[in-house]
């Protein structure tokens, strides 16, 4: 099979994304030889960078998330940095004369990657430059990759995507969702379509509930600036929460085909109920952390990380009760739930099925023991079936065990892997693990719904200790009907 060969060219190399995720992507797809040495990589940025500046960058970022390595050399020979501003034409007509050169040089085909890795304020503008440069033109293809934040709502991401559009074409433009790239969020997929066990369960004869936690123990770290104009629903929910839904929720499609699984997706999220303005505090929950403790260590309160952050409105927790009306669906509540400060770091999905009609083998008449389904996304990965057994001994009494499988074969969080996957995928041309602009689009139109209640309206913040899994109303969302949260880590 032949490798993809392409010029890569990252916009804001020096940024964080490109040294914690991008750099150790490309490593790793060169070691495992899902790259020839047919690649050059041009660091774009504003910074007075040279070649050998970049390449020093790129080697500790590599030592930092695999240690020490030798002959990093070869590797990173193959990188170009070229200082640019991002309004002046200029500077994008030497990056076309570099492009070309490189594409001589590596044999690249005249295959372009355009990775906007930068502040989004300029994503509009840098498609705009490279359009209006040529340097899409040539004889290979040309895409481009685009990072969250893909607008701040609807009116905005419309704008943004009308500028993105006026330069690329729907099937050149690779929105990054990387949680698509996660190896278990893929599985989803998989152990619904590809098991004769599941699938006729799932629906809202078998299902209860659906349960999505995403914590992170984290708080906001250096990124106030940006976080606390976004807050949780926009960082996580209408993202990558919306999108694990969308997975969980969609009729299995008729090939295999990035159209094909789209289009399915795409359904869900038509089919998500519109959370009318004064129904929002009855389905969803915002919290906000206060101070408390994580692994026995004090942290402070979100409004104390920084100055700018006294007084601040934003939410650093969401849950929330998202019903899907449609055939397959109707009346199964899907729980989602993700915020900072929480107890642990884990993302993990809960099916609970309805329990048994009879409680003939439940020793007490309040036992609730339903089978579930857990399928643990990050740290660890794998899959928990929850099942009754007998217990041992005299009596039938029932009691619960678990079929665990662990995949311990792949790395856990925060590993490059998943951008790995994505850009090999982009790379390929494969745009399934890419969010389309409508799923885009429908998924802002549903978190707008919440954001425009909540920004009107003074949260009483901070409302749950750091270190908890959030605010009591979080819970009692469940409790309203009949359900708790399945624990996140009794696996
Ligand atoms: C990002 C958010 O999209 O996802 C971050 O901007 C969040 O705030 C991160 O921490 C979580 O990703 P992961 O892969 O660590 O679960």
């Amino acid at each position: 099979k032949q490798k993809p060969k392409a010029v890569i060219v990252i916009f804001g190399v020096t940024g964080d994304l490109a040294k914690r995720k991008l750099f150790p992507s490309i490593y790793r797809l060169r070691q495992n030889g899902n790259i020839g040495e047919e690649f050059a990589v041009i660091g774009v940025g504003r910074r007075p960078w040279d070649n050998d500046t970049l390449r020093d960058h790129v080697e500790k970022s590599i030592e930092n998330s695999f240690g020490m390595r030798e002959n990093l050399k070869n590797f990173t020979s193959h990188f170009y940095y070229h200082p640019f501003d991002v309004q002046e034409a200029s500077t994008y007509q030497t990056l076309g004369t570099l492009i070309n050169e490189l594409d001589a040089e590596y044999q690249t085909d005249g295959n372009k990657i355009f990775y906007l890795a930068m502040a989004p304020e300029y994503f509009g503008t840098v498609a705009n430059q490279i359009k209006e440069n040529g340097l899409k033109e040539g004889t290979g293809w040309s895409r481009l990759v685009i990072e969250k934040p893909f607008g701040h709502d609807l009116e905005s991401a419309k704008k943004l995507n009308n500028k993105i559009r006026a330069a690329f074409e729907e099937n050149q433009i690779y929105r990054i969702d990387h949680y698509l790239g996660k190896e278990m969020v893929q599985n989803i997929e998989v152990i619904r379509f590809a098991n004769g066990l599941f699938e006729h369960l799932w629906n809202n004869r078998f299902i209860e509930n659906i349960q999505i936690t995403s914590s992170e123990s984290l708080g906001v770290e250096e990124r106030a600036r940006y976080y606390d104009h976004s807050g949780a629903t926009r960082d996580m929910v209408q993202n990558h929460m919306l999108q694990m839904v969308s997975l969980l929720a969609m009729e299995p499609p008729i090939k295999l085909t990035t159209e094909e699984i789209r289009s399915e997706k795409i359904k869900v999220l038509r089919a998500l109920r519109p959370v009318e303005k004064d129904q929002v505090d009855e389905n969803f929950v915002r919290g906000q952390y206060g101070e408390g403790s994580i692994l026995d260590e004090k942290v402070p309160a979100y409004q104390h990380e920084a100055e700018e952050l006294a007084a601040s409105n934003t939410e650093t927790f969401v849950a929330g009760r998202v019903m899907i009306d449609n055939y397959r669906w109707a009346g199964v509540p899907f729980y989602i739930r993700t915020g900072k400060r929480m107890t642990d770091k884990s993302t993990k999905i809960v099916v609970e099925f309805k329990d048994i009609p009879m409680n003939l083998y439940y020793e007490n008449k309040t036992d609730k023991h339903p089978n579930l389904l857990v399928i643990n996304i990050q740290p660890d990965e794998g899959v928990t079936l929850h099942l009754n057994a007998k217990r041992g001994g005299t009596g039938a009494f029932a009691e619960p065990i678990k079929l665990a499988y662990k995949n311990t074969g792949i790395d856990g969080v925060n590993t490059p892997e998943a951008y790995e996957k994505l850009l090999l995928d982009c790379m390929l041309g494969d745009g399934t693990n890419f969010t389309h602009w409508d799923e885009v689009a429908l998924s802002w139109q549903y978190v707008d719904a919440l954001l425009d209640v909540w920004e009107n309206k003074t949260a009483h913040f901070p409302n749950y200790e750091s270190g908890s899994m959030g605010p009591k109303e979080a819970e009692e969302l469940l409790e309203k009907d009949g359900f708790h949260w399945w624990p996140i880590l009794d696996e």
